[in-house]
């Protein structure tokens, strides 16, 4: 069988994900055949990485050449990881204008201009698009659609849904490109997405009308003020009061170097700039209300600067209640250790069947990042033979834009003190 061919936009932290599948596990299915950024920096630390190993340098392509590669390269599969996330948009669309199937990182996009554009060009050139939603893979994530799937609690009539960030992880969201609406569509589209696009696989329905406040009120200028840190600068690396900030980030070492400080003069990309600065203008208190097409609401929330990451969730069925609740272990993305891990022993699924005492449901654990969702994703992204999946986790562009219009709309629900409709946003189209 030949391998099928994969070009990679988008060097930063995420994208070794793709990159060690394709040059490792998944070698004698696949081939990386170019890379494209905007910055050749990161391209060329890549190239640095392989090579050191036993592969050798593949061919780079800055932005502005990604026709060209498309036609000297001619790929299968374009692989989206670029950030700024509003950038994905343009790259899913021209790929499949030129022929190729494409695989994306989350979210699909963060507009619902966007969004439609994404669809329309894949209704014009019918190629594929996947989505990378890797929580769906985490075990018990996946053992949460088994139990609501087999009816174990009947018809889901409504969830709370709780998300909190810490201030490692969380905090890390308000230093660099994330921290702006206009790049990420604010954490209830770039964080959110995942959740939202859980509910709706969780649920099997799609989401009708969204209701939203968001407030901004730790990562503020006022709060640097409260700590004794209003004299701090634009970014750790030559900040005056980094000796007394619990937020300092020193991005010479390690990782962050390699990545983002060795590479900062090419672009002006600082990895780590003031979690407190006034630029900032996305939440970190959300509290959304979604009604569901059968009639399921959800009360979601989401916090950004928790002493500890994790979440709860909790469905109630016409038969019963499903209890979940996960804590994950500190990490900050591109810190080089295993980002999104559950913490081992807090972790728990509870069934309450109606008139029964609480039954405990045996968790099961995965190992590797998001929980252990990546490395199943993976098999069913390269792996043509993957097996034949139940629970559907496989996702494409109804579940990237239902998972990012609830967040669309909640961004425009908070800007217009009023309910959105879901539908409304794709110009009265329903998927
Ligand atoms: N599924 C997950 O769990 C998960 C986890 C982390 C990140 N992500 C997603 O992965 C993507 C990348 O995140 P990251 O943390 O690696 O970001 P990053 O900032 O570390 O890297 C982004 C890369 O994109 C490049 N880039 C920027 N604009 C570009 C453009 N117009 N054309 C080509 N390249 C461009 C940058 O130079 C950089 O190399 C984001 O969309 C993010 O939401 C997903």
């Amino acid at each position: 069988m030949s391998k099928k061919r994969y070009v990679q936009v988008g060097l930063g932290g995420r994208s070794r994900m793709f990159t060690s599948a394709i040059l490792g596990d998944f070698s004698s299915l696949a081939e990386l055949v170019a890379i494209c950024d905007t910055n050749q920096g990161r391209m060329d630390f890549f190239n640095r990485q392989i090579t050191e190993g036993e592969h050798e340098a593949i061919p780079t392509y800055k932005a502005d050449q990604f026709d060209r590669m498309i036609a000297e390269k001619k790929p299968d599969t374009v692989i989206v990881t670029t950030g700024p996330d509003a950038t994905h948009s343009d790259y899913i669309c021209r790929a499949m204008e030129l022929g190729c199937d494409v695989v994306t990182e989350k979210p699909m996009t963060t507009d619902e201009v966007r969004c439609r554009k994404i669809l329309e060009t894949q209704k014009k050139t019918g190629r594929n698009v996947q989505v990378s939603f890797n929580y769906r893979y985490a075990p018990p994530r996946s053992q949460l659609k088994e139990l609501i799937q087999a009816g174990e609690i009947g018809e889901v009539l409504s969830i709370d849904f709780a998300w909190l960030l810490n201030t490692s992880h969380g905090a890390d969201y308000f230093r660099r490109w994330h921290r702006n609406r206009k790049n990420s569509g604010s954490l209830l589209v770039h964080k959110s997405t995942h959740h939202f696009d859980l509910v709706n696989w969780w649920i099997d329905d799609a989401p009708e009308e969204v209701f939203c406040h968001g407030t901004r009120k730790f990562y503020t200028p006022e709060t640097a003020k409260q700590r004794g840190l209003e004299k701090h600068g634009e970014r750790c690396l030559t900040c005056p009061v980094k000796e007394k900030c619990q937020f300092y980030l020193d991005i010479t070492e390690g990782h962050f170097k390699d990545y983002y400080y060795d590479c900062e003069k090419e672009d002006g990309y600082f990895r780590d700039r003031c979690v407190f600065g006034e630029e900032i203008d996305i939440f970190d208190n959300m509290s959304v209300s979604v009604k569901y097409r059968r009639g399921a609401v959800l009360s979601y929330l989401l916090h950004a600067y928790s002493p500890y990451e994790g979440y709860r969730i909790a469905f109630n069925g016409t038969k019963g209640r499903l209890e979940h609740h996960a804590c994950e272990n500190t990490y900050i993305s591109g810190d080089g250790t295993v980002p999104g891990e559950l913490e081992k022993g807090n972790t728990s699924i509870t069934l309450i069947r109606e008139f029964s005492a609480p039954e405990s449901i045996e968790v099961r654990t995965g190992t590797g990042g998001h929980g252990g969702g990546d490395p199943i994703l993976l098999t069913d992204m390269f792996d043509p033979n993957a097996p034949a999946d139940p629970l559907k986790r496989k996702a494409g562009t109804r579940d990237g834009a239902y998972s990012i219009l609830i967040g669309v709309a909640a961004y425009h629900s908070i800007d217009q003190h009023k309910p959105i409709n879901v539908d409304a946003l794709l110009n009265g189209e329903r998927l």
